[in-house]
């Protein structure tokens, strides 16, 4: 158990790093997780995601021994795409081949709404590569801290020794609690309830946007998790500055961020546009309007 994904991660590099190390890093990525690592002083290799997910091709051309790929193959953060078995199956061999380990970010993925919950990357993993990541940021509440991950065989007594010596881990009584909830059989029902409301709150504020916003916003339904990232469709004036419409949202009180800057080159002329947004609290058809109404007014200026 750890106290957050980004306690995962330092828990990894540190068990399991060397000086030097470069990491595979999905862009556009997850990031939090970006800012933490670049502090940490490894070096990010940004691979592009596409409607497959991570090129793993793309990857190994620019830099095949990186030490660890970071990916989220589930619920592609921030674009929501699942990492086709065609990559899943590229990964697998690439870090078999090259003996180095795949980060599985399983952030979200208990909140899926079609089909069958997704199978994780990590029970594919006949070879042991990969170091599976859970949390309960998504699925409970973020001010939780409780996160928990699953390492290869090989790596256990490594990366247990260490955990031991960074900390004294996340609060045990937190963790006995959760543990009595999902004993109790709270966790599952919470689940079942949260995934019904979820589906519907986000088809709402899907069909909120596309009225509000017609052509000049690209919008799918997301098929898992509690975001989404909706493009702009650039216009006569060339790209939409998403960064200023945020900024705008968030003044008035519409919490949203700018897709560019979970891309490497935010700011490259053809960096996509858009914004990421959560769909979890948008209460009602009422509210969604609302919400999609004030963030066409902040694209107006
Ligand atoms: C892509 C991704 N990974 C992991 C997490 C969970 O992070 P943590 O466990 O540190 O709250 C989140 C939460 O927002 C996320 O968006």
């Amino acid at each position: 158990m750890t106290s957050g994904y980004r306690a995962t991660l330092e828990l990894v590099l540190r068990s399991l790093g060397r000086p030097n190390d470069s990491v595979w890093y999905e862009d556009p990525g997850y990031l939090l997780a970006r800012g933490f690592l670049a502090e940490t002083g490894v070096q990010l290799i940004p691979v592009p995601v596409n409607e497959e997910g991570i090129d793993v091709e793309r990857g190994t051309q620019l830099d095949a021994q990186a030490r660890f790929a970071l990916v989220t193959p589930s619920h592609q953060s921030p674009l929501g795409h699942t990492l086709s078995l065609a990559r899943r199956m590229a990964l697998l061999d690439w870090a078999e081949q090259a003996s180095n380990w795949i980060v599985e970010d399983d952030y979200a993925s208990e909140f899926r709404y079609l089909g069958r919950p997704l199978r994780a990357l990590k029970s594919r993993d006949r070879h042991d590569h990969v170091i599976y990541c859970g949390t309960f940021s998504k699925v409970m509440f973020s001010g939780l801290r409780l996160a928990y991950t699953v390492v290869p065989e090989r790596a256990v007594e490594r990366v247990g020794r260490v955990a031991r010596s960074m900390n004294a881990g996340s609060p045990t009584l937190l963790q006995a609690a959760l543990a009595d909830f999902i004993e109790q059989r709270h966790f599952a029902r919470h689940l079942k309830r949260m995934r019904t409301l979820y589906a519907a709150r986000r088809v709402l504020i899907v069909r909120a946007l596309e009225q509000a916003f017609g052509e000049r916003l690209a919008v799918e339904l997301p098929q898992g998790g509690i975001q989404f990232a909706a493009q702009f469709i650039e216009g006569p004036d060339g790209p939409v500055d998403d960064v200023a419409v945020a900024a705008r949202a968030r003044e008035a009180g519409v919490a949203v961020l700018p897709l560019s800057i979970w891309y490497a080159n935010g700011r490259m002329r053809r960096t996509p546009r858009g914004l990421v947004m959560g769909f979890a609290n948008v209460a009602d058809a009422g509210e969604a309007g609302r919400f999609a109404l004030t963030l066409c007014e902040c694209l107006a200026g």
